[in-house]
This record gives C-alpha cells, structure tokens and sequence, in this order.
C-alpha cells in the first residue's frame, strides 16, 4: 500500500515509519511538508500523493497546556481531523485515525471496550473525541485506533523521564490512583500493520497487556526492576502532582477484539519493557 502517514517525527512515527515501511510506500509528512488545519494543503497533498491510506498521527498532545488552550487543541485535533477525512473522502483514501484513552472518564472498574461511551474529562480528550466523531460520520472506510501512555526511544515519555531521574539519582515518583496500560510505541506500530491489513473497518483498542491495568506508580517499579536499578519510589496521587487537565482514574482499554477481528496479540507490558530497554 502507498500510506501517508502525517506528524512525522514524533514519539509514535519515529518506530511506526521504518515498521510499515518493511512492507509498504510510505510518505511521512512532517508539519512543515503539511499542516493539517490548512484545509486547501491538506486537499493538494492527498492529490499529489494518492494514498490507498492515510495515517493521522498529527496533534496537538500538551495536554495540560490544552485546558488554556481549546481552539489550539481543537483546530488541530477535531479540524485537522474534519479536512483529513473529506479529503480521504474525496479522494477514496482510508484514513486512520489515532486517537485515546482520554476520551473516557475513568468512572467504570473493567476495561473499556471500543463501543463504550466516551466521555471526556479534559479538553485534549474533547479534542480527540471531536476528532473521532467526524471521521466515524464522514466515512465508511475509516479506522479509529486508540491507545493509552505511550513509550518509545525517542521523545518526552514516562519511562525515559524515570530511568533519566533515577540515573541522576534524583527522587522517582509514581502516582497510584491513576490505572492504565503502558503501549510501547514498537508493539502499537506492528499491531497497526495488522489492523490495516484486515480491512476490518471501524474502532480498536491497542495497548500493551496488563490484564486489568496498572498504576503509574507499578510501571515506574517495573521499569527501575528491568533496568536493574535499587531506587526507592515515592507513591503520590494525582491530587499532589496538581496538574491542570485531570486524568481519568481508570483509563485501561480492553485489546481482546482486536485480537479477535485482526488476529494481533499485544504484548504483555512487561515483555515489551524487556524489548525496549535491550
Ligand atoms: N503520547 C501518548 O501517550 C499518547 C496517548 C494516547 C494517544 N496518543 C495519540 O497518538 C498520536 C501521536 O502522539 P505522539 O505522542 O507521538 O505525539 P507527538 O510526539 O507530540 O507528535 C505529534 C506530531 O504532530 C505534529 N503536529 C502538531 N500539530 C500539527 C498540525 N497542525 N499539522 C501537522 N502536524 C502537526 C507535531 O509537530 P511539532 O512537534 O512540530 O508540533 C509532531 O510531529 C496523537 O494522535 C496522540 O493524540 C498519544
């Protein structure tokens, strides 16, 4: 397939590029190549190229600075998205659109499955949900892929910022009230390949497996124990870290139908720590 693949580099394209390009074209586009708010570039570029698929993986992703800044956030995640799928559309390409976990509220106690109600409770997450929407309204021929706390070798992330503070000999903390499922930016890309290859149309959820989820605080003693690293961790809770955006508690989504409709088994959280940190 010859896919176009939109907000390149970043934490997610940096390891999803070289992994679709082992069997496809694959065109990334950088801000500069092409500003997805600019509705009239977004329109010549899919001309130019003609993508069977285009992958969205531009946005705005402050999420803190996203509660100051609603038009920032929703022009580049909600009407990036809008000009993407009419030019898809146009054009007959598959878009595929990559979205989150923050689209959920976090007020359940089981996974969250691809068809549950979002309900967003930060404006990043409103954001994305716009983003969602429109897509999911304007074509038949789309995927919605959500994941949750992205890792990978390059770019800000959770386990570099631990593995740095604890190499400084720095305090590590870890918030406990907050449960989710890390997602190495390598296992997320593959499991697109798969998603793509299916033709199976519609929403998944893709995240590495931690069977129920865990917390912020568990993934930091994980990553201290692979890397073989005696460091003390403070738990805190989210009230502590008083961040502008609140997070949702509970954010873990549910990878067993697309297993099911794509055949793609995550990997488990820890074997995936394991790889990156080899
Ligand atoms: N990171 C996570 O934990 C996480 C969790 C759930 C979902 N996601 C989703 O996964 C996707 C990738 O996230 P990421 O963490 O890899 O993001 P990232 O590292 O922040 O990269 C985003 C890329 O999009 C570009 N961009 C921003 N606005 C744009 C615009 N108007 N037009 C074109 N490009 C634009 C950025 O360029 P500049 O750098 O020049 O601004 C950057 O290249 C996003 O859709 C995000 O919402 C991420």
């Amino acid at each position: 397939m010859k896919i176009l693949v939109t907000g390149y580099p970043g934490l997610l394209t940096n390891d999803l590029v070289p992994i679709l390009q082992e069997d496809h074209q694959v065109i990334p586009l950088s801000i500069e190549d092409l500003d997805i708010t600019r509705k009239g570039d977004v329109f010549k570029t899919i001309e130019n190229h003609l993508p069977d698929a285009v992958i969205n993986c531009a946005g705005y992703t402050a999420v803190d600075q996203a509660e100051k800044d609603w038009e920032g956030a929703f022009q580049a995640n909600a009407l990036g998205a809008h000009h993407l799928a009419l030019a898809c559309r146009h054009f007959e390409s598959i878009l595929c659109q990559i979205s989150t976990d923050y689209v959920f509220d976090g007020r359940i106690n089981r996974p969250y499955q691809p068809w549950d109600s979002p309900n967003p409770i930060n404006v990043y997450g409103a954001s994305k949900l716009a983003g969602e929407f429109i897509v999911e309204k304007l074509l038949n021929r789309f995927y919605i892929v959500r994941l949750s706390s992205l890792y990978g070798k390059n770019g800000n992330n959770f386990v570099n910022t631990i593995l740095n503070q604890a190499e400084r000999g720095e305090p590590v903390v870890g918030v406990i009230d907050q449960i989710m499922s890390p997602t190495w930016s390598v296992n997320f890309s593959r499991g697109l390949v798969q998603i793509l290859a299916s033709g199976n149309f519609g929403f998944y959820h893709l995240t590495d497996r931690t069977d129920g989820g865990i917390s912020w605080f568990d993934f930091a003693k994980a990553i201290l124990k692979t890397r073989g690293l005696k460091r003390e961790i403070r738990p805190i809770t989210s009230k502590n870290l008083d961040r502008p955006a609140p997070r949702p508690p509970y954010s873990v989504l549910d990878t067993r139908y697309l297993t099911l409709a794509t055949g793609y088994h995550p990997l488990h959280y820890q074997e995936a720590l394991e790889q990156f940190l080899k």
